[in-house]
């Protein structure tokens, strides 16, 4: 489906819907690969199907347990190391937690966030008031201490965008009417919803967790008013100069901030994903395809899905037309930090990190010092990336935040003898020339897309977050990918329509998250086990509440154990199951076994997860409650609008539409969460 059939389907109802589709739409014209590549692929492929390739070869791709633990061996024999009883699947209107455990509202959709902010408004917002607001649709949650029991802190929040439908009364979706209901009014209040929160938080009198209005460092970051600093092999460029900005060096905010991270400073690092959904042209064909005839860039405009009309900013801020802006898309795509505690400080986008749908950013320190951080560029057949700082981790902050400016992005290269090999993309070196268009390193940065197609990374089904652990760990998450077809399937992606993504695991070489070299398996693929066609493989032991699809975030509690949440968009009906948080054994017998925690309301994706206090807190985001996939919903089955929503979480007041919040869950003894 292009943008056209999106907006058009009947089936898609909804802004979170079409977004989801969007995600959807590939961009990389450029999936064939060398005959030699296919060749080794296809008989790497058959060999692991007929059973040909030794035990030791099939459990590198596969990992061991998964593919050979027989249920008997596993049962009696291996204990969860998570202690907690398993939550019911299902979906309906509320959130649901474990036995044993609070989950409490913590931060709602316009909540004031400083001592002297409005009230929310809901039938009367202004950009004004959404400024001193918690702004819409949390994504990433990231958490930094300010006390060392870790009782009060500041809460990191980025915001992804907005659902007009169920954000404004009456105005109805509109890429559909052709924006036709927007105005500058509604645009500023969007664009003052979008960016991320600092709020301070503390547990009160009653051991809740709770909001310090009066926070000195509680601020909001927007696209509509927070100036940011440029920086990195790419700042100052041409392509990066804009008429508002003839330096190249300066941009104001950042959006569609998905996934993040927090760097071992304490800063906080937000991701930009989907920002070609923010630009405009006016340029259309008779198809009511964008004409990028009239585009210097056009070839790299194709390849980021540049410009995709979702938003109508560029109707009213000149900077989100490319027709008459050029320049100002290349400014965003980055990876952002900011630091919580000085309010004053600007922000700054770190160039060195590349350009692309960044998922998230989180870092790890390698065993040599160095700052690494993994990222996925989250599309259909895009990549995964990891950087490595040039200098080290010190207990100096203002050296440490050059780490982000000065260091090597590296793409995903995954061999189907189960070696992922981390390739350079530094300008000069293999393909990265003059001749094929990167004069210089900037170039290779704001193309990282042409780049790492240049390069022959391996096209993936749609990377989301990527979590590092200390011991040289990662794991990626793959979401889904229905569009891949049987003879593009290779050993890291082995499924061809894959509806429910699967999670892969990266050993690094020594354990030495900045080698070049590690080597990879798959630790689970997603899906209903019951269903041969489906293909999924999950530990044996795994229960029918347990298993899931379309992994996205993740995190480590403070035990170094993986938590995986979902996001299955507005395919849930196909799994019956609303998205939610669970616990995934990586080690043991119980190796790719999983256990459901939290379940979101209705039509709700769960981001989040963060852990803080030890282990003792953890964060939730649900994110869009009420819209994804409500046609599904059994008495509903119709899309949600501002006054007609399949669910008022988490209000439930009938004058109010759902409401993206964060949600904080403890234990009810006091205890580390599943110990
Ligand atoms: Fe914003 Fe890839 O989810
Ligand atoms: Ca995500």
């Amino acid at each position: 489906m292009d943008r056209k059939h999106i907006i058009d389907d009947p089936e898609i109802g909804n802004k979170a819907e079409a977004f989801e589709a969007f995600d959807d739409i590939p961009t990389h014209e450029n999936l064939s690969r060398t005959i030699g590549d296919v060749i080794n692929a296809r008989y790497g492929r058959r060999d692991v199907l007929r059973g040909m390739l030794g035990v030791s070869a099939s459990a590198a791709l596969f990992g061991g347990s998964t593919l050979v633990a027989p249920k008997a061996a596993a049962a009696g024999t291996a204990a969860s190391r998570y202690d907690f009883q398993e939550l019911t699947w299902g979906n309906d209107e509320t959130h649901h937690v474990a036995e044993g455990y609070d989950a409490d509202i913590l931060l709602r959709w316009g909540d004031p966030i400083t001592a002297d902010a409005p009230e929310f408004d809901v039938m009367n917002q202004t950009a004004a008031a959404q400024l001193k607001q918690f702004g819409y649709n949390n994504d990433y949650v990231g958490f930094t201490p300010l006390n060392a029991e870790g009782t009060r802190g500041l809460l990191c929040v980025n915001h992804e965008y907005t659902n007009e439908e169920v954000m404004f009364p009456g105005l109805g979706r509109q890429d559909r009417a052709g924006f036709e209901g927007m105005t500058q009014e509604l645009v500023e209040i969007e664009m003052a919803a979008h960016g991320g929160s600092v709020v301070e938080i503390a547990r009160d009198a009653n051991g809740k967790w709770a909001v310090v209005r009066d926070g000195a460092m509680n601020r909001r970051v927007t696209p509509l008013n927070t100036e940011m600093t440029i920086d990195g092999p790419a700042a100052g460029h041409p392509r990066m100069q804009t008429s508002a900005d003839p330096s190249g060096t300066t941009v104001i905010g950042t959006i569609n901030n998905c996934a993040g991270g927090m760097t071992p400073w304490g800063t906080w690092l937000m991701a930009e994903e989907n920002f070609h959904g923010y630009f405009w042209t006016d340029a259309v064909t008779d198809e009511g395809k964008a004409d990028l005839s009239g585009q210097a860039e056009a070839k790299q405009m194709k390849r980021y899905g540049v410009p995709g009309r979702w938003y109508a900013w560029g109707k009213y801020f000149d900077r989100f037309n490319i027709d008459k802006e050029p320049n100002e898309v290349n400014r965003f795509g980055w990876v952002v930090e900011v630091d919580p505690r000085d309010p004053s400080a600007k922000p700054v986008k770190h160039t060195a990190l590349g350009r692309f749908r960044h998922e998230g950013a989180e870092t790890t320190v390698s065993k040599s010092g160095h700052l690494v951080v993994y990222m996925g560029d989250d599309a259909r057949f895009d990549y995964q990336y990891k950087y490595v700082s040039t200098g080290t981790v010190s207990d100096d902050p203002a050296m440490n935040s050059k780490l982000l400016s000065d260091g090597i992005l590296y793409v995903a290269r995954f061999d189907e003898d189960g070696t992922v090999s981390w390739l350079p993309l530094v300008h000069g070196t293999g393909p990265l020339t003059a001749e094929n268009g990167f004069s210089s390193q900037a170039d290779v940065l704001i193309d990282t897309r042409l780049a790492a197609d240049a390069l022959g990374a391996t096209p993936m089904d749609r990377p989301e977050d990527a979590q590092p652990r200390g011991d040289g760990t990662a794991y990626i998450m793959l979401t889904n990918n229905s569009k891949r077809k049987e003879d593009q399937t290779d050993a890291a992606n082995p499924r061809a329509k894959s509806n429910f993504g699967h999670i892969i695991e990266i050993k690094e070489q020594d354990g030495d998250h900045a080698a070049a070299q590690g080597s990879w398996s798959i630790l689970v693929k997603c899906g209903d086990p019951a269903v041969a066609e489906v293909g999924a493989q999950w530990n044996p032991e795994t229960s029918e509440s347990g298993w899931f699809g379309s992994p996205d975030n993740c995190a480590f509690d403070a035990d170094g154990r993986l938590w995986v949440s979902t996001d299955q968009g507005s395919k849930w009906g196909k799994t019956g199951k609303s998205d939610g948080l669970y616990a995934v054994e990586t080690e043991g017998a119980l190796r790719g076994h999983s256990k459901l925690f939290f379940r979101c309301p209705v039509g709700g994706e769960l981001c989040g997860p963060y852990f803080a206090e030890g282990g003792k807190t953890l964060f939730l985001a649900v994110q869009h409650p009420g819209t994804d996939g409500t046609k599904a919903l059994k008495g509903f089955e119709r899309s949600s609008t501002f006054e007609d929503p399949a669910t008022r979480w988490p209000d439930f007041n009938p004058a109010m539409p759902p409401r993206p919040s964060v949600v904080v869950v403890t234990k009810k003894d006091g205890g580390k969460i599943a110990l």
